[in-house]
Parts: structure tokens; C-alpha cells; sequence
């Protein structure tokens, strides 16, 4: 009997035991799911050529007088006008939707006869240097700075420049 009970004693144990491992384990790995994503998410997303970052655009000859391109992924539009190149932040000052570049639209500078920047959300309206021509942005589209070097277009976009105007040394010059 004693050897029964003794052994009845030793199998209850090992299944507490068990069941104690199999609850550490889950915790434990819990525990290690929570803090890896506690650290992806702080890790810094700022990379070389992504947004938050400097991007390389292209030459300085690459672009014409007039011509907007857009970069996309780096939330800009690099403007190519008569004093230099603007990089120009996509988000609109007002409330802060994406501007697009309506390429079919009446100019509202002399550079082209056609586009300019309209924002769908309140009516702004932006020329080239994305100064304001109509709606209620308090300012013009602000700017992220630029370094030319060795005729190669460098734009930081983790600087963002605000401006209550335009002006001819807010452009780049070539
Ligand atoms: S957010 Fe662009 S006009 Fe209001």
C-alpha cells in the first residue's frame, strides 16, 4: 500500500511539475513575443534613401524649367524652377492632406501654362514654388533642404523647413 500511495505521490508531482514547466514556457514565451515587438516598433525606421532620410535624386541636368517630379516614397516634389530647385513637402500646411501636382490644370506661374498643386480637402492652391494662389493654407508648402554635390540633387527630408513666403534664396541654385 505505502508503495501505491508512494508511487501515486511521484506520478501527481511530475504532472504538477509538468504543468508548471508548460505554464513558464508560455509565459516565458509571451514574455519574449511582447518585448520583440516592443523593440521593432522603437527601432528606428529612418534609413539611407527612405523617408526621414537624405535621398538621391538625380543631376542638376535631369530636370527642366517648369518640371515637377514627384517622389513618391519620400513624400516630395522637387521643383525645378527660374532660381534654383524646391523640394516641396507634400502635406498640405493647412490641415495636412496629401497635395497632389494636377499636371492638366491652368498654371499659376509663368514657368508653364499648365499645372499647378490643388488640394482636395479645402480648395488650397499652390503654384510651383508653392506659394498659395487661393483657399485658406496659412503659409507656402513647406520645403526640405537641399545640398547639391558634384552636380548630384541631395534632399534631406528630415529637416522640414517652414516659410511664411516665398523667396528667391529658399531655392537652390544649380
Ligand atoms: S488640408 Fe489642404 S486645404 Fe485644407
Amino acid at each position: 500500500m505505502a508503495t501505491a500511495t508512494s508511487t501515486e505521490g511521484k506520478r501527481g508531482l511530475s504532472r504538477r511539475n509538468f504543468l508548471r514547466l508548460a505554464w513558464w514556457g508560455a509565459a516565458g514565451v509571451l514574455l519574449l513575443e511582447g518585448l520583440g515587438g516592443t523593440l521593432v516598433s522603437l527601432w528606428p525606421r529612418v534609413k539611407e534613401g527612405g523617408f526621414g532620410g537624405k535621398i538621391k535624386v538625380g543631376r542638376v541636368d535631369d530636370y527642366t524649367v517648369g518640371s515637377i517630379t514627384y517622389f513618391t516614397d519620400a513624400r516630395f516634389y522637387l521643383s525645378r524652377v527660374d532660381d534654383g530647385f524646391l523640394a516641396l513637402y507634400r502635406k498640405c500646411p493647412h490641415l495636412g492632406c496629401v497635395v497632389p501636382w494636377r499636371a492638366t490644370e491652368r498654371s499659376e506661374d509663368k514657368l508653364a501654362s499648365n499645372g499647378r498643386f490643388n488640394c482636395p480637402c479645402h480648395g488650397s492652391i499652390y503654384d510651383r514654388y508653392g506659394r498659395v494662389t487661393g483657399g485658406p493654407a496659412p503659409r507656402p508648402m513647406d520645403l526640405f533642404p537641399i545640398k547639391i554635390e558634384g552636380g548630384e540633387l541631395i534632399v534631406d527630408t528630415g529637416t522640414v523647413v517652414q516659410r511664411p513666403a516665398y523667396d528667391k534664396s529658399q531655392a537652390v541654385k544649380a
